[in-house]
């Protein structure tokens, strides 16, 4: 009984996230390094908008690119970019929660405790390759392969042009076992009228695929014409 009561404390403790139980609906959001860090940070801000709770792991990569692509300096400790995201988006307290990329006790490292659901958005063609092999090698390739095992939701963004015969083999083999491979590529047939347009076409067919009811982006067939 001693015993018991000892591990709860531990758990919670190290993971950090006591309040974890005010939100019922519960997302793993991982940003590589591919291109297209405006789709993390608006599909981020939906999420929050939506009540979830995301767990974001970011890899280095992703970092180089926030940096590169919008001018945004993520901090490199998780609980300083926990901090950053949840003012940036002003998220509730622990809704955003960053960890680290060998944070092996953080909840999306077992199936006992991960979100059924999680995106890697945008997905570089190294971790695409890894999640294809079950490398587990950090922890976003931990999670994704948790999320498989479990036979959860996983929808990666991979960016790449052109794709190579590995790459297209690595998202059919993925997309056999129930992956869903949703290519960061804008249509415009609804005629966009800037950037913005074009990253709430990607992020709403996203979120039309989590379910989560959404307005950002017109829908075929109900377009005024
Ligand atoms: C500015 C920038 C843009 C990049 N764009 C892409 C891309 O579109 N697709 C891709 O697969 N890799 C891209 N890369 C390369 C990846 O970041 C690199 O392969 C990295 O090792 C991926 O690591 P990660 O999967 O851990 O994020 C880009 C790198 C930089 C710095």
């Amino acid at each position: 009984m001693q015993q018991q009561q000892n591990n709860s404390v531990i758990s919670v403790e190290q993971n950090n996230i006591e309040n974890s139980v005010n939100f019922t609906k519960k997302i793993t959001l991982a940003i590589t390094g591919a291109s297209g860090s405006a789709y993390a940070l608006r599909l981020l801000e939906c999420l929050v908008a939506a009540n979830y709770q995301v767990f974001v792991l970011c890899s280095s990569a992703a970092r180089v690119v926030f940096d590169t692509e919008v001018g945004l300096k993520l901090p490199s400790s998780p609980s300083a970019a926990s901090e950053f995201l949840t003012e940036k988006f002003t998220a509730k307290p622990e809704q955003i929660i960053v960890f680290g990329k060998e944070q092996w006790f953080s909840p999306v490292a077992s199936g006992s405790a991960a979100p059924k659901t999680m995106v890697v958005c945008p997905c570089s063609t190294g971790t695409l390759a890894a999640i294809s092999q079950g490398m587990s090698d950090n922890l976003i390739e931990r999670a994704a392969d948790v999320v498989i095992k479990e036979r959860g939701q996983l929808i990666l963004v991979p960016r790449e042009t052109p794709f190579s015969t590995i790459h297209l083999k690595n998202m059919l083999s993925l997309s056999q076992i129930g992956v869903t491979i949703m290519p960061a590529a804008p249509g415009f047939y609804h005629q966009p009228q800037s950037i913005n347009d074009l990253i709430d076409f990607m992020v709403g067919r996203l979120l039309d695929h989590l379910n989560i009811e959404q307005s950002i982006m017109p829908r075929w067939g109900y377009q005024t014409q």
